[in-house]
This record gives structure tokens, sequence and C-alpha cells, in this order.
């Protein structure tokens, strides 16, 4: 097996591991701890990161891995693994059925695969660099909608709105003046795959991290779509902005978020 399918593989396999294990203890009560004021984890969210990181590491023990949950396991590797155990915790906490695994691999600071998968709807997203983007197997496409009064998009807010709600709720009032409407989901991971997929045309979001991007941020440029900064200049995961669309929109909401 060549090793670009091994990867997929393990990152497939880890996806659906740890999809089985959220949707086993959906609508449970749980645990939880407090990262901040409303940034709560869930013992779920630990036992996928435990879950992910096992198969992960037994395959791969030389490769680097950075995990929501976990502090990063540098090996001075050329290959990063970047994991989100749950994107949607408070969703998940709340009983609210949004919420997915997602799994990227970085190599030498390029995003090489990424597979995001949704336990609920049984949805699994993945795609490689230069191959395109697949859900449940089927090659998707980002959407043609080309004028933004008719675009359908989605955004999320940092677990620090409550300090900086004006800021957040600037960008969404100019937006919401303008488009079709806006989507609020919860999960950033499965808002890029939306985009990916043509449900949704566009995407912002401020202040995320990489394991909150990674996986979706490939998927939607394999499925012909553009993901950059506020501005238009080359998107990095690690960077506190993501402007995600289906392309033909991209320069109507950089112009937007120009007035802001
Ligand atoms: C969060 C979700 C949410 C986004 C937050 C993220 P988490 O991730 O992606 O949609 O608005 O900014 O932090 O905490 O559920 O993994
Ligand atoms: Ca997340
Ligand atoms: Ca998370």
């Amino acid at each position: 097996m060549k090793n670009d399918d091994r990867y997929m593989q393990v990152a497939i396999a880890a996806a659906k591991e740890a999809g089985r294990i959220q949707k086993m203890h959906f609508g449970h009560s749980h645990a939880v701890e407090y990262k901040g004021e409303i940034d709560l984890v869930t013992v779920v969210d630990k036992l996928c990161d435990e879950a992910i990181s096992r198969l992960i590491r037994s395959a791969f023990p030389d490769h680097d891995l950075l995990t929501e949950e976990s502090p990063f396991e540098g090996r001075n590797s050329r290959w990063k693994w970047i994991v989100d155990p749950i994107d949607g915790t408070t969703n998940y906490f709340r009983g609210y059925p949004c919420f997915c695994v997602s799994i990227g691999l970085e190599e030498e600071g390029e995003m090489r695969l990424g597979v995001v998968y949704d336990p609920m709807l049984d949805e699994l997203f993945h795609g490689e660099r230069g191959k395109g983007t697949y859900l449940n197997g089927q090659r998707i496409t980002v959407s043609r909608i080309a004028g933004l009064d008719q675009a359908f998009l989605s955004t999320g807010f940092p677990y620090d709105v409550r300090k900086n709600a004006d800021i957040y709720l600037s960008y969404f009032g100019q937006f919401i003046r303008r488009c079709f409407g806006i989507r609020r989901p919860g999960s950033a991971a499965l808002d890029l795959c939306y985009v990916a997929a043509g449900r949704f045309d566009g995407f912002w979001e401020l202040k995320l991290h990489p394991w909150d991007v990674a996986a979706g941020s490939l998927l939607v440029t394999e499925a012909g779509g553009k993901v950059t900064d506020f501005k238009g200049e080359p998107f990095s995961i690690y960077s506190d902005e993501i402007l995600a669309s289906n392309g033909l929109i991209h320069e109507q909401m950089i112009q937007v978020m120009k007035e802001i």
C-alpha cells in the first residue's frame, strides 16, 4: 500500500472510531470542565482525543501530533497530524446533533489530507491535495451561486464573544443585510465541509484554531473553492481569520469586510 493510502486509511479509521464513541454517549449527561467562561470540554472530548491519538501513534510513532485536548507531541517530523476530537462541543453537550471529528495531516507546513466525520448523519468528508473532495465516496464541488445577494452563508463566534461582541456582530450585521441568509451552526469544521459540498456558499470566522480548520480548509480548496484571510491574502491554519467560499462570491465578501 502506498504511504498516501495508508495515511488516509488511518485518518478515516480514527475519525470513525471517534464518531462511534460520540454517538454512543450522545444525549447522556456528561461531566464537564471549563477552559473559559463559555468554553467547555466533556469527558467524551477526552475519550475521543485518546482514541484518535492511540490509533495515529500506533501507525505513525514518528509523526508530530497536535490535538486540541492533549499537549503537543513533537518529533521533528515533516508530518504533523492536527486533530479536533469533537468540533462542536457545546452542541454535543446540549444534545444538539451538529458536531464532528476533524483530522488533518500537514506535510512541511502544507495540508496534505483532511477527514471530517459527522456521526449523526453518517457523513464522511475526505480529500487529499490534488485529488478532490468526497462525501461518502462521491466527489463534491462548491456551489455556483455568483451573487452575494443570493448567497447562503455561515459563521461562528469565538469564545471571547462576551468581550468582543461588537466586532463580531459588525461582520454579522454587514453580511445579514446583503446575503440570502446566515446560519451559525456551531461546528467550524462542518461549516467548511458544507461550503465544499455547496450547501453553504461562504463562511467566515475569527480566532479559530488549527484543529478547527486544518481538514476543512483543504476540503474547500479541493472542492474548487477558495480560502484566504479577510483581505484575500493566502490562508494559514495558524492565522486569526478565515474566509472560505465557492470562489465566485469571494471578492464580494472581501469588499464587505473592507467596510468594517
Ligand atoms: C468551536 C466550533 C464553533 C466555533 C468555535 C470553535 P469546539 O470548536 O468550531 O463552531 O464557532 O470558535 O472553537 O470548541 O467545539 O471544538
Ligand atoms: Ca473546534
Ligand atoms: Ca473541540
